[in-house]
């Protein structure tokens, strides 16, 4: 019998600690107790959310009437076996890092750029995680869930997820049908190629390292990572508060014309991505304060809550940020962590 706690403090479940009370919480550690919430959420005429570890994710101030369910299936194991590859199934409530760390250990290769990633299993494919040129999308097979619709449990193979750039159909219409129980992802068995991204080039080059090991990798991936992310333990925040705007690639030669030193990266023949944290600290707000929360003074992507915070302080932050973006440049900014209001 699954039981559920009232009034659980919101800035407890989420790592940038914002956030009002939760009406109910209750944490799921086994598939069948999914039944069990859905239940109470009808008796209670309360809408469920199913979160992680909270680490992309932001609640409003005040008592929120919802019901939270913290995902915690733990468990990894190997489900197929290819020739040059293993099909490892992770519980959604395994500990993202932690996985990345056993696929390592196992010697297969696929996930070490997105080591040190906050956050668990089963919030990777909905905002298709992705660092350094790799994304979840990737390597995953299919995602299991539970369909709301009709209450049995289903596997999505990944073309079905309509994977993008921080997107899915998690995100979007299957927001709310679909609770994530465990994913599926085929890793290789070969050597790792080195993530193609301008950091960890660098570093290597640096080195002499020209076949790094999996290992080797994952170190640099992590002291590359903390060298520019606030550890949420100490400095609570929600990685990058922004996703990098796509706009058409006009937009993007207007901005490299004005400014020679913009970050512009060709997606394809007609878009472009410009790097979000670029275009905030180019307006000026790299380090600055907005009463309890701060723009990141080494990384302007982030914000950081310095202390009790409340969502009133991240609305006024992001909305000076987003407005002088917008003056500036005449480009919209879009929030990258999921909101609970
Ligand atoms: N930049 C600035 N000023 C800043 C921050 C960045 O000029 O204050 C420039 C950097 O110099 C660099 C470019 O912007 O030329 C891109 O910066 P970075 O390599 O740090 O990556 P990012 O685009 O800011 C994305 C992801 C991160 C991921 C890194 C590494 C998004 C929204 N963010 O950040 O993901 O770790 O790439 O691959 O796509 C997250 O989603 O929470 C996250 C941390």
């Amino acid at each position: 019998m699954l039981l559920f706690s009232g009034y659980t403090e919101g800035r407890d479940l989420c790592t940038f600690r914002t956030g009002g009370q939760i009406r109910y919480f209750g944490e799921i550690r086994k598939k069948e107790d999914i039944k069990d919430a859905l239940d109470f959420s009808e008796t209670a005429k309360l809408p469920l959310i199913a979160i992680g570890e909270g680490s992309n994710l932001i609640f409003g101030d005040g008592l929120l009437n919802v019901i939270v369910l913290k995902m915690n299936i733990k468990g990894i194991e190997t489900t197929g076996k290819g020739t040059d590859s293993l099909d490892i199934t992770a519980g959604a409530g395994v500990n993202w890092d932690s996985l990345v760390e056993y696929t390592i250990k196992a010697g297969l290769s696929g996930l070490e750029a997105l080591s040190a990633i906050p956050g668990s299993v089963g919030a990777s494919p909905v905002q298709n995680i992705g660092a350094y040129g790799c994304e979840a999308a990737d390597t995953i097979v299919s995602v299991e869930v539970f369909d709301r619709t009709d209450g049995m449990f289903k596997i999505i193979p990944c073309a079905e997820c309509r994977f993008g750039y921080r997107d899915s159909i998690f995100k979007k219409e299957g927001k709310g049908r679909y609770i994530i129980t465990s994913v599926t992802f085929r890793l290789s068995k070969y050597p790792p190629p080195i993530p193609q991204y301008p950091d960890i080039i660098d570093f290597f080059r640096v080195k002499g390292q020209s076949a790094p090991s999996l290992g080797e990798i994952r170190e640099a991936i992590t002291t590359i990572r903390w060298s520019k992310l606030p550890d949420p333990a100490t400095l609570p925040n929600a990685g990058s508060f922004f996703k990098n705007p796509v706009v058409d690639a006009e937009t993007g030669r207007r901005i490299k014309m004005e400014y020679p030193d913009a970050r512009v990266f060709p997606l394809d023949e007609s878009r472009v991505k410009i790097a979000a944290g670029w275009l905030i600290e180019k307006a000026g707000y790299k380090g600055l304060s907005f009463g309890k929360i701060s723009v990141y003074d080494k990384n302007a992507l982030i914000l950081v809550n310095n202390g009790g915070a409340n969502h009133a302080d991240l609305t006024a932050a992001r909305g000076s940020i987003s407005e002088s973006v917008m003056e500036k440049f005449g480009i919209i900014l879009e929030q990258e962590p999921d909101e609970v209001i």
